[in-house]
């Protein structure tokens, strides 16, 4: 496993793999680092499709916002790079915050549509850092595939967005959700929970799931207001749980529906504060 931590280096040695292999694949995971599990699911899912893997681990200024948790973001390279090791990538790129924005940038990848709802709208400028971080790696990597997880289901929709309007020729693989064995979404932000807010957490997975239970039982005919509703009751018996949002949007165009039916795809989308952090889940259902 190569470690490299300039964009340069990166640039030669994947061209050094691609030499000559014109079939090669390379897949990309792109990540913040403070790997856990789910990052785990994206490399193993990224080694099972692709002949080289390439994971970076760069904490991007742009995405955070100026009261959000960017200088106390978790860390740890020296773990990450056991469990990069362990699942078989091939290169990690760890550029500083100087060899990714050596001068601030001037030009910000900025989409509309899907970012207007959910995370875009209580968190302002996310998508773009995101989108631009994003774009910025793609053109360093140039990957044949990209591995993004779905519990991020707004950015994956994002990045997709981002990718078919600029015809970036990258194949966008949206993997599932990976969760502790008692449902809390596997999040680099679970170290910042107290036992406590930890517990009352569960509230998330749990709620998700009384709502899929409601659809089935509805058996497609659904008033979406009466599923926020239920939804929220169950949140608020956790006092320690502070709504930042439920949405429920039809997926993937991530636009607010008022009647569930037949036939469609819905995305609940649930980000909840606990003291200081702030925790999303979401699950897809198709009816
Ligand atoms: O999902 C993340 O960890 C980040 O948003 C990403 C895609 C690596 C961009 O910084």
């Amino acid at each position: 496993m190569q470690v490299i931590r300039r964009i340069d280096e990166l640039r030669a040695a994947i061209r050094k793999a691609r030499a000559g292999n014109s079939a090669l694949r390379v897949g990309f995971v792109p990540t913040m680092g403070y790997l856990h599990e789910g990052h785990a699911s994206l490399l193993r899912a990224a080694r099972e499709q692709c002949d080289v893997v390439v994971l970076s681990i760069f904490v991007n200024p742009l995405q955070f916002g100026p009261n959000e948790d960017l200088s106390r973001y978790p860390r740890d390279e020296q773990r990450d790079l056991a469990l990069a090791e362990k699942e078989q990538a091939d290169i990690v790129f760890l550029p500083g915050v100087d060899e990714m924005y050596p001068s601030p940038t001037k030009t910000v990848v900025s989409v509309s549509g899907v970012t207007e709802r959910l995370c875009g709208a209580s968190r302002p400028g996310h998508f773009d850092g995101v989108a631009t971080v994003v774009m910025k790696l793609f053109n360093m990597v140039q990957p044949d595939a990209a591995f993004f997880g779905q519990k991020d289901a707004q950015q994956v929709a994002v990045i997709e967005q981002m990718a078919a309007d600029l015809n970036m020729p990258v194949q966008i693989v949206p993997c599932p959700i990976v969760r502790e064995q008692d449902g809390l979404a596997m999040s680099s932000r679970n170290v910042y929970l107290e036992p406590e807010q930890r517990q009352q957490a569960l509230v998330l997975s749990a709620s998700l799931k009384m709502a899929e239970r409601l659809v089935a039982e509805a058996r497609g005919q659904m008033d979406a207001g009466e599923l926020h509703k239920a939804i929220l009751e169950q949140i608020r018996q956790s006092p320690m749980a502070d709504v930042d949002y439920i949405e429920i949007v039809a997926y993937p165009a991530l636009q607010p529906v008022t009647e569930i039916r037949e036939g469609m795809s819905i995305l609940i989308a649930l980000a909840v504060k606990f003291g200081k952090t702030r925790l999303i889940d979401n699950t897809i259902i198709r009816l």
